[in-house]
């Protein structure tokens, strides 16, 4: 078995390849890390096979729609995914070939309705239902703490306690630990009554995860994350500096037309000289009016450079060549102590 695990925070997932045949499977892969896995798999001389989501993630946007994409091979994820976008279900006691190796399926929900557990050889990739010293939350959508007790009691750690245990996540660091060594150490795994592990999973007075409504909108709809849009759109436009700009206001450049896309009132409390107004909910509709001439050099600006960026990434689209964004905002250049103006748009 060729193997890497990858942290992103205290996010893990897993390359898992037959060393025989290359081919690999991705277990629960993390957006931001898309040009590692690759990297990986072509250091390693994998091919990727199956992208596998342990469960519907809430915490961190799961890279399986996108590299399916990119690849043109499945998502995988158990049978009862709310996601429309799993190419293969999978359940309980099925397998996923990847050459000679087998991805053994439990199904083990708890933490979330979808979540199953991996066994491969002499490990097992345990999502969410089992972390090193704890358990998956049961406080989120499809949680369900008396599930949770019997996929850990009855299936998990009835297996084999010289497994090796890899968790979707782990917090400090650590990379994995045994089956043998949650049963003896884990604090969680000390309550084995039944409604004294549910109270104890009920009283847990857990945070939100961040960007949690983000997070199950991407994850179950395939759809984009905003870092993503900002990231396209950045990718597409040319950016021009806070020194540059002021340099060519100060010295009177005509040539250039700085388009504010702020809403009005931020506009009228201070601009920069010369800046028009075009909010940017407008901007679609009003471009025809505002700007007849699409040879003409436009530079968005917003208050934090991310709003501009999209504006002047749609500004490409339509054909404006020579848009570019500003690389800040106007809270960098009044923090910049560059001069602005108030009042109306000319
Ligand atoms: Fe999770």
């Amino acid at each position: 078995m060729i193997f890497e695990q990858v942290a992103t925070g205290g996010c893990q997932s897993y390359l898992v390849g037959c060393a025989d045949t290359c081919a690999a499977a991705l277990i629960d892969p993390e957006v931001s890390q898309i040009n590692r896995y690759l990297a990986l798999a072509a250091r390693e001389g994998l091919r990727i096979r199956f992208l596998i989501d342990t469960h519907t993630h809430a915490d961190h946007f799961s890279a399986t729609r996108r590299l399916s994409q990119q690849l043109g091979v499945p998502t995988v994820m158990h049978r009862t995914s709310p996601s429309p976008l799993v190419d293969m279900r999978v359940d309980d006691g099925e397998m996923v070939a990847l050459g000679k190796l087998r991805l053994r399926v439990l199904h083990t929900p708890g933490h979330t309705g979808d979540s199953m557990c991996l066994v491969a050889e002499d490990r097992v990739f345990t999502g969410d239902t089992l972390l090193i010293g704890a358990t998956g939350r049961t406080d989120l959508p499809g949680g369900d703490p008396q599930a949770l007790f019997d996929s850990l009691f009855q299936r998990v750690l009835k297996l084999d306690p010289a497994l090796r245990v890899y968790p979707a996540h782990d917090y400090k660091g650590r990379s994995h630990s045994t089956i043998g060594d949650e049963l003896r150490d884990n604090p969680r795994l000390q309550v084995r009554e039944r409604e004294a592990f549910v109270a104890m999973m009920r009283s847990l007075d857990l945070g939100m995860p961040t960007h949690i409504t983000e997070a199950l909108r991407t994850n179950m709809s395939g759809g984009k994350t905003v870092s993503e849009m900002l990231a396209e759109a950045a990718a597409s436009v040319p950016f021009m500096s806070l020194e540059e700009l002021n340099s060519r206001v100060t010295a009177g450049d005509t040539e250039l037309i700085i388009l504010d896309v702020r809403e009005r009132d931020a506009y009228e409390q201070g601009h920069i000289e010369g800046a028009r107004l075009l909010p940017r909910g407008q901007l679609e509709l009003r471009v025809n009016e505002e700007l007849p001439d699409p040879t003409r050099r436009i530079l968005a600006c917003c208050e934090f450079g991310r709003i501009s960026t999209l504006a002047a990434a749609t500004l490409q689209q339509m054909g404006f060549q020579r848009s570019v964004a500003l690389d800040g905002g106007m809270k960098a250049w009044r923090e910049a102590g560059y001069a602005v103006r108030t009042g109306k748009s000319p």
